[in-house]
């Protein structure tokens, strides 16, 4: 491998113009989404690069070693946690020179706190192209599990995909307690199982209702799949009582229960009414056909 290790994205950004066409055969080294733990919610897209893998440089813990043995048994295995960037680059950058199909597996969706880019900027800066297949992410695993919508009309018009403040994130940059406020939004609070006690007391301190909805599914997908329900008041001591410090998301909302929201238009009257006559075919409001 030639080059140094340089991310460094303020000085000198990659061109992230796309250069392919829907259909094409993407050329380098892909960022698979494992999806959140069930082998079988991995994409066909990832299955086939698996498949097709000689090595696969994988985020550890949270992929489902079954995915592993399921798909990837012909490949070299290499375990990323622990390891950092001037490991890992030339690693796959040398395989990957070496004509060798090398795939770097991500739990959930690579985009969602995957730090999966600054990687692929250091393959850049050494030439070796790379692109993103992406993968179920655990806040959609939870919301299945749940038996929800993370969207719900009239109980909540948008998601949040965030995180508490930590090692990673200041005080200031934490704005979970604003998105509970807004009422309407659906919290998932990824890498906070150990600072749930935390989180819930700062929403407390900032006079959030106590018996907001809040659930904590713990592995969600896996055999050993786990969810906890409660409230802002009393979540911490379930989860506390059933020892979980990690591997769970953090929804917050109405949308947790399911309950409370208004039939969509599109199967209401409202798709019929007016004298055009129009229906959820022909709205102008595309976004009314997925409610
Ligand atoms: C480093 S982040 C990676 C997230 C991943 N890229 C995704 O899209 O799900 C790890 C956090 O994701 C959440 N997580 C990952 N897999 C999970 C699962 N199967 N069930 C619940 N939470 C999960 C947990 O909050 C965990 O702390």
């Amino acid at each position: 491998m030639t080059g140094s290790i340089d991310a460094d994205t303020d000085t000198d950004t990659p061109d992230r113009t796309p250069e392919y066409s829907p259909g094409d055969d993407r050329r380098g080294i892909p960022f698979v989404g494992a999806g959140p733990g069930d082998p079988r919610l991995l994409t066909v897209a990832g299955r086939e690069l698996l498949e097709d893998a000689d090595l696969v440089v994988h985020a550890g813990s949270l992929v489902n070693s079954e995915l592993l043995e399921a798909y990837c048994d012909h490949a070299e295995l290499v375990n990323s946690v622990g390891k950092d960037l001037e490991e890992l680059i030339p690693l796959m950058a040398d395989a990957y020179e070496d004509g060798r199909n090398v795939v770097r597996l991500h739990s959930g969706d690579p985009a969602i706190y995957g730090a999966a880019l600054e990687q692929m900027d250091a393959l850049e800066h050494v030439d070796v192209p790379s692109y993103f297949v992406p993968g179920v992410t655990s806040a959609f695993a939870a919301s299945a599990t749940l038996r929800t919508q993370l969207t719900l009309n009239e109980v909540a018009n948008h998601v949040a995909f965030t995180r508490p403040q930590g090692k990673t994130l200041s005080e200031d940059e934490d704005h979970i307690s604003e998105f509970v406020g807004m009422g309407d939004v659906t919290t998932c609070i990824y890498l906070g199982t150990h600072a749930v006690r935390e989180t819930m007391d700062r929403l407390l301190e900032d006079g959030h209702d106590p018996e907001t909805p809040v659930a904590v599914v713990y592995h969600a997908s896996w055999p050993d799949e786990d969810v906890i329900v409660g409230s802002i008041g009393d979540i911490a001591d379930r989860v506390e009582e059933a020892g979980y410090r990690a591997s769970a998301l953090v929804v917050i909302g109405d949308a947790v229960t399911g309950a409370g929201y208004e039939r969509s238009y599109l199967y209401g009257d409202w798709a019929n009414r007016g004298s055009s006559g129009r229906s959820a075919e022909n709205t102008s409001e595309p976004e009314a056909s997925d409610d």
